[in-house]
């Protein structure tokens, strides 16, 4: 069974498989179950919109089968309304793309939806929050980047905390049933902060497969 957030449930978290070993990514995502996790997040990176290059539709598909966890997609891809009904046939759960990438931001989210997928819109670090409230009311999913996306282990950006606070009161304004994620740097130390400060999912890449003991990295993560 896939999870969605439910008001009230415990903070989720999402291991990002670009910190996985790629030449082994099956086990990667069929251990993410063991180890405690809630969602899979899977960076899609197209060279363009961001300086790497990830993995497509089929990397999807082939591991789709190999667990029950969520499937939780961001796009680092220019207009993502090309390829969102892709990836939803590929077997995403949620399919978030960026504020940035995109200028039919009400087509691609309608694209996604009426595909029967949830549906996510991404900021990067140096885009106004107030600039997504226009399309909250649509959304499931805020995804705020606490790093430039594109790579793994970076540092979260100082001054991130005020944006998630932002971020969580447009969504009780607009989408109560909204869920606030956190992407980039997110560590056992800082997690508690991030949570205080009103996001529900924390996207953890180096600081789960990167940890020596990953069930423990995840109860950390959770403040548990
Ligand atoms: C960055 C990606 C993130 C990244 C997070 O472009 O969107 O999901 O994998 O990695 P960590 O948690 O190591 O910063
Ligand atoms: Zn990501």
């Amino acid at each position: 069974m896939t999870v969605w957030y439910n008001v009230g449930m415990k903070t989720l978290i999402a291991p990002s498989i670009l910190s996985a070993d790629f030449a082994d990514m099956g086990n990667e995502v069929k251990n993410m179950s063991d180890v405690g996790a809630d969602w899979i997040h899977v960076d899609v990176m197209d060279g363009v919109f961001v300086p790497n290059l990830t993995f497509g539709f089929k990397m999807i598909k082939d591991l789709r089968p190999l667990s029950q966890l969520f499937f939780d997609v961001h796009l680092m891809i220019n207009q993502p309304k090309r390829y969102v009904k892709r990836f939803v046939e590929s077997g995403a759960d949620l399919v978030s793309f960026h504020y940035e990438a995109e200028e039919d931001i009400d087509g691609t989210i309608e694209v996604i939806k009426s595909a029967g997928c949830q549906c996510g819109l991404a900021i990067n670090p140096d885009t106004d929050v107030q600039k997504i409230a226009p399309f909250i009311s649509k959304l499931d999913l805020i995804l705020i980047m606490t790093v430039f996306p594109g790579f793994g282990g970076q540092k979260f950006i100082d001054g991130s905390l005020e944006r998630i606070g932002t971020a969580a009161r447009l969504r009780d304004k607009y989408a109560k049933n909204a869920v606030v994620e956190v992407d980039g740097g997110v560590t056992t130390l800082n997690a508690k902060s991030i949570v205080k400060n009103g996001a529900n999912v924390l996207v953890a890449g180096n600081a789960v497969f990167g940890a020596a003991d990953r069930a423990q990295a995840i109860r950390e993560l959770r403040g548990e």
